[in-house]
């Protein structure tokens, strides 16, 4: 079966593509000729899941799924969530990002946050999703240089140390990332 991952990123489709059975041939969008940056115009990481994978499906008509993450801060009723990326503006600045998360929690004494992801799938005329979430808090320096994003301010419930001091052996088993993937795999191999 030819399934879609609706993203540009080769790191995404590299660890999800390992994680698959070889009976599922796992395409890009650049694989399939999709060279435009779909639009995410959503309001929920749901959403924005939904668009990117039912736009392959309805203009390409193949199987395919999306996923899109954000940090959720509970002091900031979810904030940035969906605009994670573009928390500080459309250059997508990860520094200047941090910065404004701190700005904002500045007379908040609640830290606490998470990261969650979700992944939608569009498969033989049907629809399901999947949601990934790690709790944690975040603290006011950045420690660790391994990940990328708000890694280096955001500590795990369980651990001491930072998602960019942890890095990508413990990221990968306890993430919201890795949860979400995990249920698809599951669903996709099993159900
Ligand atoms: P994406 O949907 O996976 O591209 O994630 C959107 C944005 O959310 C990223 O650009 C980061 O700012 C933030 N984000 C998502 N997942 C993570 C993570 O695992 N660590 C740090 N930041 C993340």
């Amino acid at each position: 079966m030819k399934l879609v991952f609706a993203t540009h990123n080769a790191n995404k489709l590299k660890e999800v593509k390992q994680l698959l059975p070889s009976s599922i041939e796992l395409l890009s969008l650049t694989d399939i000729g999709c060279h435009e940056d779909i639009a995410e115009t959503g309001t929920t990481l749901h959403e924005n899941a939904y668009i990117k994978a039912r736009y392959v499906r309805d203009h390409y008509g193949l199987n395919c799924f999306a996923d899109d993450s954000g940090l959720e801060i509970d002091a900031l009723d979810g904030a940035p969530g969906v605009i994670s990326a573009r928390y500080a503006g459309p250059q997508k600045d990860n520094e200047a990002n941090i910065q404004k998360v701190w700005k904002e929690l500045t007379h908040k004494t609640d830290k606490a946050a998470q990261f969650r992801t979700v992944i939608a799938l569009c498969i033989d005329g049907e629809e399901k999703d999947f949601e990934g979430i790690v709790r944690g808090k975040l603290i006011h320096e950045k420690r660790g240089e391994k990940g990328f994003g708000y890694d280096p301010i955001f500590i795990p419930d369980g651990y001491t140390q930072t998602f960019a001091e942890l890095g990508n052996e413990v990221k990968n088993k306890i993430s919201h990332r890795a949860k979400a993937t995990k249920m698809f795999i599951d669903h996709l191999t099993y159900d």
